[in-house]
């Protein structure tokens, strides 16, 4: 297990608790504790219940098919998920409430009512479909924070088109990759976004994965960063570049959405994993919209008057399912925001809860810890007083930044929800409810009505410190891996019969809360971002002067997990502080600056048991400066002596 867990043993400790405050259970979504039996003593009907608010073009015939690990549910329904998040709230008579308030980095902003939104989604796809995307057919979207890349993404779900959003950060090559890996046909992308005063130049990385991503025949460009303005080149290409704003103006304002089987394909979201190759989760529609629709309600305490901001971006999967689909189909004011927290300055996200009067805001640990450290006075210059509910996702948070976010953010008022669930849930699966639960700051607390989850060690038994596991099938869970079944089967369904392994350690506390400890396979999560040591070892080796590497995290203040790769160079290659960088460069080129190494260390030996499997249990002592563990498999015991004074130098 990654995480030291005798630290978690103190945890369990945890004396302090806090119950939800009146004003929130009064009138909160859920607020019977009896929900939880009720969803127990027939699972079926209560999801069923929550896809009923939602509006189908034909009914269901059977709730749920389960033929392990195959899920079907709501078999035979009908539905269209932008017509769930927009014409089904225009037809109610709500199209002028204000769906997407968006605010650029350099402080330009847009508003985006229902109908305005729906109109701009059907004109796209309208376009798309004139570009010659068919149901069934994928589009890559590699946009920065903008409205367009909720319009893009609903412009498929409207014709039935499944997409794969990459985040923005991504390199060319990554890019590429996905783009082949799905056999995307068309790309949409934007010219540039802002971010930290300058403008990513995402059409230039575009342009370099499309040399080596055959299958993608149209491309449409947003003009975001300047283009139009010649602040950034992107220069168009012919019969294969087209300006969004030119198809837009050019397509009709109406398109009929498309009818779609509550098992089709909605999207494919690449995430990585124990190997050197992300894979495509998949999502279907009826069974995923079910879930995010119910999560945002209930553990958000959505209501009318709400303004909900998640700071995530669209191109991970909290993105998807809470900032847009889940939202949406509540009908939510929806906060989106294209920048950096600490641009123009440390106060910039408590400037925006402010102006806009934010009332729901969910965010990453990693992301509380950084505004811990830049110090009270930032949100202190602000009226956060429309404050009453707040998240975290993405890592265990740790009981220091609960507080922190709780007092100085919530002013201790305001419940947290810390919410466990993964890009292959869906939507959430743990979590407190903010009507219901008590919390305890670090633990994500009991599972969502309706989801069964349990710790059980390497025989599926049960136990009160292992893996987590989830035991009976839930809406919104991935159905397999696009274009690799058998690695759906062998990664989420082959350590246990019929039951699901989310590659986490957990452990329960005498409540039967659940504690997170972070993942037990070789997956990293570096500021909330999952990133797979072979993909870092792959992009490493790939340099000219590597032979061979071994990637760890390695424990860190703000990032809970930094990356630290040790690295040994080809015979006859001299190291020096210039070939570090150029490594270091090189895994940025490869994937994406967020998974470049923090610590790079050369070494001439890599410490490997006598069959050849790296120690990578040693190398995480090594890298944290901590007494290195037993040592009596290793091969060679001295590499490990050798390999301490190596870090010394480099540290
Ligand atoms: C992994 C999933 C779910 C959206 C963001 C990340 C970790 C997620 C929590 C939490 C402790 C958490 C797990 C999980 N994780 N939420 N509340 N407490 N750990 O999605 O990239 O698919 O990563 O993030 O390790 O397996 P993802």
């Amino acid at each position: 297990m990654s995480t030291d867990s005798g630290a978690f043993d103190d945890l369990l400790h945890e004396e302090r608790r806090f119950s939800p405050p009146a004003e929130i259970a009064d009138d909160a979504v859920l607020r019977d504790p009896s929900v939880y039996a009720e969803a127990a003593s027939d699972r079926e009907a209560f999801w069923a219940g929550w896809a009923a608010e939602l509006d189908w073009f034909e009914p269901w015939s059977k709730v749920l098919e389960w033929d392990p690990p195959r899920a079907q549910w709501f078999i035979d329904g009908k539905l269209n998920v932008s017509h769930n998040c927009l014409d089904r709230h225009v037809e109610a008579g709500r199209g002028d409430r204000r769906a997407l308030i968006w605010e650029g980095e350099p402080g330009d902003t847009r508003t985006y009512s229902y109908s305005e939104l729906l109109e701009e989604v059907s004109r796209l796809a309208n376009a798309l479909r004139d570009l010659g995307v068919e149901r069934g057919d994928r589009v890559t979207i590699y946009l920065p924070m903008i409205p367009e890349a909720a319009v893009a993404m609903l412009a498929c779900t409207r014709i039935g088109a499944i997409h794969s959003v990459v985040f923005g950060g991504f390199s060319p090559e990554s890019l590429a990759d996905r783009n082949n890996d799905a056999r995307a046909k068309v790309l949409i992308t934007a010219d540039g976004g802002w971010r930290r005063g300058a403008v990513v130049p995402l059409k230039a990385n575009a342009d370099e994965a499309l040399q080596t991503s055959p299958t993608v025949e149209n491309v449409v460009v947003v003009a975001r960063g300047g283009a139009l303005t010649e602040e950034v080149a992107a220069p168009m290409v012919d019969g294969r570049d087209h300006w969004y704003h030119e198809l837009i103006a050019g397509a009709a304002p109406d398109c009929q959405p498309e009818v779609m089987d509550s098992e089709d394909t909605l999207f494919v979201l690449y995430t990585s994993g124990t190997t050197g190759k992300p894979k495509g989760v998949v999502h279907t529609t009826g069974g995923y919209l079910t879930q995010v629709y119910a999560t945002t309600k209930s553990v958000f305490d959505l209501h009318d008057e709400d303004v909900y901001w998640c700071t995530a971006d669209v191109g991970w999967i909290t993105g998807h399912s809470y900032i847009v689909y889940g939202p949406l189909a509540n009908c939510a004011q929806v906060v989106m925001y294209e920048g950096a927290p600490d641009t123009p300055d440390r106060g910039r996200f408590w400037e925006l809860c402010q102006k806009y009067g934010v009332t729901i805001f969910y965010t990453a640990p990693t992301a509380i810890r950084a505004f811990m450290r830049w110090g009270d006075q930032w949100p202190g210059e602000y009226d956060l007083s429309s404050l009453r509910i707040l998240g975290t996702v993405g890592e265990p948070i740790n009981p220091e930044a609960w507080m922190w976010y709780h007092e100085v953010i919530g002013g201790e008022r305001c419940p947290i929800v810390d919410t466990w669930w993964q890009t292959e849930t869906g939507g959430i699966m743990i979590t407190p409810l903010p009507g219901i639960t008590e919390t305890k700051p670090g633990t994500a607390t009991r599972p969502f009505p309706g989801i069964e989850a349990k710790i059980l060690d390497d025989d599926g038994n049960e136990t009160r410190a292992g893996y987590l596991a989830i035991t009976e099938p839930w809406p919104s869970m991935l159905r397999t891996v696009w274009g690799d079944d058998e690695r759906f089967m062998q990664t989420y369904w082959s350590k246990w019969k019929d039951i699901y392994f989310a590659g986490d350690g957990a452990k329960l506390d005498s409540d039967d809360y659940f504690w997170i400890l972070g993942r037990v396979d070789d997956v990293l999560n570096v500021a909330g971002h999952r990133i797979g040591t072979a993909e870092v070892e792959s992009a490493l080796v790939d340099h000219h002067a590597v032979v061979e590497s071994a990637v760890v995290g390695k424990k860190h203040d703000i990032k809970g997990e930094s990356i630290a790769a040790f690295v040994t160079l080809k015979e006859g290659i001299e190291g020096s502080e210039e070939l570090v960088a150029e490594l270091r460069q090189h895994v940025g080129t490869k994937i994406g600056a967020i998974a470049k190494p923090e610590l790079i260390v050369l070494t001439a030996d890599l410490p490997k048991t006598r069959s050849g499997k790296i120690m990578r249990r040693l190398l995480r002592d090594i890298a944290e400066g901590r007494a290195v563990g037993d040592t009596t498999t290793l091969a060679d015991p001295a590499v490990v002596r050798r390999l301490q004074d190596e870090h010394e130098e480099e540290g």
